[in-house]
């Protein structure tokens, strides 16, 4: 790699984790979790830094959240703080804010949810290498493989649905940090509530690349997710 990237010290990654977990229920938000002796946060920005690609963390936060972060999971990278929004469109938004000046308007930054904790190098490695060789950038994800069905008003099936182009789209994503900022705002400006970067960049008629990435980098939701997230640490070790 010979971009100016490296020279600077490597892409800005992006953390939204001011959710509060709705779906998820209980009083703590599902990032704040323990799980294996630290939260599910650290376990995400442990991910992220210890990838020699990962320059710097923007770490966007609830106003009330004062999460514990353990140095080792930094890797010695730097990390700020930003306050985050009411949607994670917003939440993103602040993060593109507060990334420092040494990220030039063209320079590539990354955005990663705080909820999704199972990332592994491979994946960031497959994003990084063909993303950057895209002019838009390029999100991680996951050819649907289930059959798909269309439901009626009353729960019965009124059709099958085509999965053969369809894919889920899942996080690290990445951008260029004036396209980015310039999109997320257009959607916010017309009230259009985008569930990812790539949604808000395809609105201004970009085609980022989608990178097939692995089955488990999934998303804690749900108890059941963070059971999974459990089951998965305790293969690890
Ligand atoms: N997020 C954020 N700011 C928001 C909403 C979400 O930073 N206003 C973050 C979450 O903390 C999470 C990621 O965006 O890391 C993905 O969002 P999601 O899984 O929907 O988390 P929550 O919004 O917390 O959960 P729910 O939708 O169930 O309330
Ligand atoms: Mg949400």
């Amino acid at each position: 790699m010979s971009t100016p990237d490296r020279v600077r010290g490597g892409l800005w990654v992006i953390v939204p984790a001011a959710g509060r977990g709705s779906r998820f229920g209980g009083a703590v938000p599902k990032q704040f979790l323990e799980v294996g002796g630290r939260s599910v946060l650290a376990h995400t920005l442990d991910a992220l830094a210890s990838h020699s690609g990962i320059g710097g963390i923007v770490l966007v936060l609830g106003a009330d959240d004062v999460p514990v972060l353990p140095e080792a999971a930094l890797h010695g990278k730097p990390l700020v703080r930003a306050p985050g929004g009411d949607t994670r469109a917003a939440s993103v938004l602040a993060g593109l804010h507060a990334l420092p000046e040494s990220v030039r308007p063209d320079d590539f930054v990354l955005v990663h949810d705080a909820a999704r904790p199972n990332l592994h190098a491979d994946d960031l490695d497959a994003l990084l290498e063909r993303g950057r060789m895209d002019p838009v950038g390029a999100i991680l994800a996951a050819p649907v493989r289930d059959t798909l069905k269309r439901a009626g008003d009353d729960g019965g099936i009124d059709g099958t649905e085509p999965r053969e182009r369809l894919w889920r789209a899942l996080t690290p994503q990445l951008f260029r940090r004036l396209q980015l900022g310039r999109a997320l705002e257009a959607a916010d400006a017309e009230g259009i509530a985008v569930t990812d970067e790539a949604m808000a960049m395809e609105r201004q008629g970009a085609r980022p690349l989608l990178v097939e990435g692995r089955e488990d980098n999934f998303k804690i939701t749900t108890p059941a997710d963070f059971a999974r997230f459990e089951f998965e640490l305790s293969r690890r070790s």
